[in-house]
């Protein structure tokens, strides 16, 4: 399904979800044409084909279907259908859904140079081809969502959806209906039908991202959707029958997961028929170069300049780093020195460690933020990266220590 997207068109008569689109659409770098009425388009349509068109159910686009790839704004999977939509993304736009879209769309290339890299891949290319449920464990960063994508690319279910769920972002209350969606008066405030993702994902996958989050209430209902493939809407009778493989993931230890009755073991089980490891950064260094250097390009390309290389000194610095974020991490390392040094060549002193621990260091003068990310930064590394137990240690859930550290290792670029 792998495509380069070069010119998009939006059919959305309301300006600010038409302004929104355009604003997230732009880092494609493809040339978008936004128009207000679908009128409007099948002129423009008749002067040019689009890659990608995104347009609310509209019958008359169907003739473009086979030449362009339509995404239809909205969740009623019918019309969806009658238009010869590929996807569907419901409004309001939820940034992290267009992404998804655009990431099965174009997906993004995978770098293995190391042979601990090359096996996982080997793995999951065989699992792709089965209909087994798969578990990918890894540290935050070691790229679980990029191989739960490859899987889906590489499956029988590729042109269905890859729909994902991320259980730690979502609010505890509305995790129910994300699922499962609800019926019109289900419960206060639900004035419209809504369709879940175990229904948009039918016939696909569905990336359970960071299962562990899920609360334990919900999990004895999530057992049933998984071995019946059978559901209902909150609110409503209807038995929904699907068929979805499922992607988990988690950086949790999940025997302790299971033992701290965080977890049930029955559900662990279903999810989990073929578990894919992906080892942290430290532990595949055949991959730390070529990544860098990918990212060194990218990041170039990003900000339109010149191709810049790495410095021997910067490598052996980059290969002798512990990357406790990962490929995130090297990722936002190699960005922040594309974006500060006017250089060809970056340097040692250009490389500017996100996590860079220096125990025992003064903390008179700082700010209280930045005190409390060395301490939280510092009792990780004293706990070997394991979240669990730094959690514990200092007092926190393991939701609220994820989310700080997300901050900390994404926002090297706002220093
Ligand atoms: N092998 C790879 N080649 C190129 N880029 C990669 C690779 N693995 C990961 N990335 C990039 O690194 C970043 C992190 O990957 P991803 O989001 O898949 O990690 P994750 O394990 O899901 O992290 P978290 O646990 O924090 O959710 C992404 O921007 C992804 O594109
Ligand atoms: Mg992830």
């Amino acid at each position: 399904m792998g495509c380069v997207v070069r010119n998009i068109l939006i059919i959305e008569p309301e300006k600010r979800a038409r302004s929104l689109l355009i604003q997230l659409l732009k880092k494609t770098k493809a040339k978008i044409t936004a128009l207000e009425s679908c009128e409007g388009a099948l002129k423009e349509l008749e002067k040019g084909t689009y890659d990608l068109i995104f347009s609310k159910s509209n019958p008359r686009l169907k003739v473009h279907a086979a030449k362009s790839k339509l995404i239809c704004l909205g969740s009623n999977r019918l019309e969806a259908v009658e238009m010869g939509a590929i996807e569907m993304l419901p409004t309001p736009i939820d940034p992290f859904e267009l992404e998804r879209i655009l990431k099965a769309i174009n997906p993004e290339k995978i770098i293995s140079e190391s042979p601990e890299m090359k096996r996982v891949l080997e793995m999951a290319e065989k699992v792709a081809k089965s209909q087994a449920n798969v578990f990918i464990f890894g540290e935050s960063g070691t790229g679980k969502e990029v191989i739960a994508s490859f899987i889906h690319l590489h499956s029988k279910r590729k042109e269905s959806p890859f729909i994902k769920v991320n259980c730690a972002a979502l609010p505890e209350a509305l995790i129910e209906s994300e699922f499962f969606g609800h019926e019109k008066g289900a419960y206060t405030g639900a004035s419209i039908r809504r369709i879940g993702r175990f229904e948009l994902a039918d016939n696909g996958t569905l990336l359970l991202d960071e299962v562990t989050e899920i609360p334990l209430s919900l999990q004895a209902k999530l057992l049933r959707a998984v071995q019946e493939q059978e559901f209902e809407r909150l609110g409503g009778t209807q038995s929904i029958k699907v068929n979805v493989r499922f992607i988990s993931t988690s950086n949790r230890n999940m025997k302790e997961a299971i033992q701290e009755k965080v977890f049930r073991e029955d559900l662990y089980y279903r999810l989990n028929v073929v578990p894919l490891y992906l080892p942290p950064l430290r532990e595949r260094k055949g991959d730390i170069i070529p990544l860098a250097e990918y990212f060194l390009q990218k990041s170039c390309e990003d900000n339109q300049q010149k191709i810049k290389s790495l410095s021997e000194g910067a490598m052996k610095k980059l290969l002798s780093y512990s990357w406790p974020g990962n490929i995130r991490e090297l990722s936002n390392v190699i960005e922040h020195a594309v974006v500060l040094s006017r250089k060809l060549v970056i340097e040692e002193k250009d490389l500017n460690f996100c996590v860079e621990m220096e125990v025992g260091l003064p903390t008179a003068g700082l700010s209280l933020e930045e005190v409390k990310k060395r301490h939280i930064l510092e009792t990780l590394k004293t706990c070997n990266n394991n979240r669990t137990k730094t959690a514990e240690a200092l007092g926190v859930s393991v939701r609220t220590l994820r989310n700080k550290l997300k901050k900390y290792l994404s926002s090297s670029l706002d220093k």
